[in-house]
């Protein structure tokens, strides 16, 4: 095909003419890094094909050769989104006054406007904190709790949602009821039961991951949630493996707080959280940390219970950005394809290695964006070591080998990990 051939059969495909060098997006001499065009191009495309998924995939800086397969514990930023990040810090840089830091103070507002929008609620109920574990933190630290109070936890939860309602349970005397779920959950009852029993009329709160990081069982979060508010019994969920993969919408998942982090699958500049307080019950959480800004008066999440003295707003503000990249795709189509690399990477390794051990369930509704196995016989920090150093793939030993893909990586990408377990497996 001549070059002019090809150029417009990749136009057409919304690859635009970047590709053609064979350079990423923002390498290739042609480009304009900084350019905003690229969000019109994913926009309009709507085949969802591999040649997409190409396109998504060159707007990173991953280096050459190395495949992130980590997006449960950090997940790099598009180079736009980094860009931005790097614009507004030398805007910042070149005038810190109170003047000019205003607009830095009006970006924040349109940020959780932004956020709001995207995860279906209003902004008065969202705040920004540092990361999930500061969000979990600010929740159990500030609810009302003591002798007779009971908290119900998983063991499959974060330390920032566990270690910290045992912790706070030995000073203030309440207990704390650990559950498990079923290790291969037949359906989304089981899980349910698991919490449901535990609840005694001493029950004040609930507190799980929506998706677990150390196993990917997806938790049904309104059902369990829709059985504490009937008992009045609040729910802490915590969101880290879910915002920016799953199409999360807070008002109808009827849970009392949701904290997540923006440097995992919302793939967004590094050290910022969010924190979701359901407007019914704001006034019953205390705010645990103030600082200048703070008054009696302050009425929403951010204000109330996110004020802590100077931030990284250049970070912060990059969040605009970073929604935009995720809604010029589209949230479902997001979802859609996390599921399926992980579907695809299930099946290859069930093909490939016919003892392996699955601890992530295998159905989409009982999962989420991870796959974690283990090899009998292999052992798991051994293979995520080598994964890493004769394959360059970054992955994580959570649980067993977790790969935890997103939309950087393709299809192709999928196979290269199987191929490589294979060759450290012996296989
Ligand atoms: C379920 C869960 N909660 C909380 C966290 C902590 O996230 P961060 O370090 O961004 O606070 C993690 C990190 O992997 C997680 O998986």
């Amino acid at each position: 095909m001549s070059t002019t051939k090809r150029r417009r059969f990749l136009q057409q495909l919304g690859i635009g003419t970047a590709s053609l060098s064979g350079l990423p997006f923002h390498l290739d001499k042609n480009s304009n890094p900084s350019s905003r065009n690229i969000l019109q191009t994913l926009r309009k495309s709507t085949l969802y094909d591999e040649p997409y998924w190409e396109m998504v995939k060159r707007q990173f800086t991953v280096k050459t050769g190395y495949l992130m397969v980590n997006s449960a514990n950090l997940c790099p930023a598009p180079y736009f989104v980094t860009e931005a990040v790097d614009r507004y810090s030398r805007n910042l840089a070149q005038d810190v006054s109170f003047q000019h830091r205003s607009h830095f103070h009006e970006k924040r507002e349109r940020v959780l406007a932004a956020l709001a929008k995207y995860l279906g609620t209003s902004s008065q109920n969202i705040g920004i904190t540092r990361n999930t574990s500061e969000a979990n933190n600010i929740v159990v630290n500030g609810l009302d709790l003591g002798p007779g109070d009971e908290v119900i936890i998983w063991d499959q939860n974060h330390p920032s949602n566990n270690i910290t309602w045992k912790h706070r349970a030995k000073r203030h005397g309440f207990k704390v009821v650990e559950v498990s779920v079923p290790p291969d959950p037949g359906s989304a009852e089981e899980l349910i039961a698991s919490f449901t029993e535990a609840i005694t009329p001493d029950t004040r709160v609930i507190s799980f991951s929506h998706v677990s990081n150390v196993s990917g069982i997806h938790l049904p979060v309104k059902e369990i949630c829709v059985i504490a508010n009937k008992r009045g019994i609040y729910t802490l969920i915590d969101g880290a493996q879910t915002v920016g993969f799953l199409d999360v919408h807070l008002d109808d998942l009827a849970c009392s707080f949701y904290t997540a982090s923006t440097h995992k699958w919302l793939m967004g500049p590094m050290e910022n959280g969010i924190l979701f307080v359901h407007p019914d019950i704001q006034e019953e959480l205390w705010p645990n940390i103030m600082a200048a800004g703070w008054n009696e008066k302050s009425s929403t999440v951010d204000d109330k219970f996110c004020v802590l003295g100077q931030r990284n707003t250049p970070g912060t503000a990059a969040l605009i950005d970073i929604i935009e990249f995720h809604q010029s795709i589209g949230k479902k189509a997001i979802e859609k394809r996390i599921y399926q690399l992980n579907s695809y990477l299930k099946n290859a390794l069930k093909e490939s290695f016919h003892s392996i051990q699955f601890v992530t369930p295998y159905e989409e509704e009982l999962s989420g964006g991870v796959t974690i196995f283990k090899i009998p016989g292999k052992d798991a920090v051994s293979l995520f070591q080598q994964l890493y150093s004769d394959y360059k793939i970054a992955a994580a030993p959570t649980g067993g080998l977790r790969i935890s893909p997103t939309i950087n990586s393709t299809l192709s990408d999928m196979d290269r990990v199987v191929e490589a377990v294979k060759e450290l497996s012996g296989d």
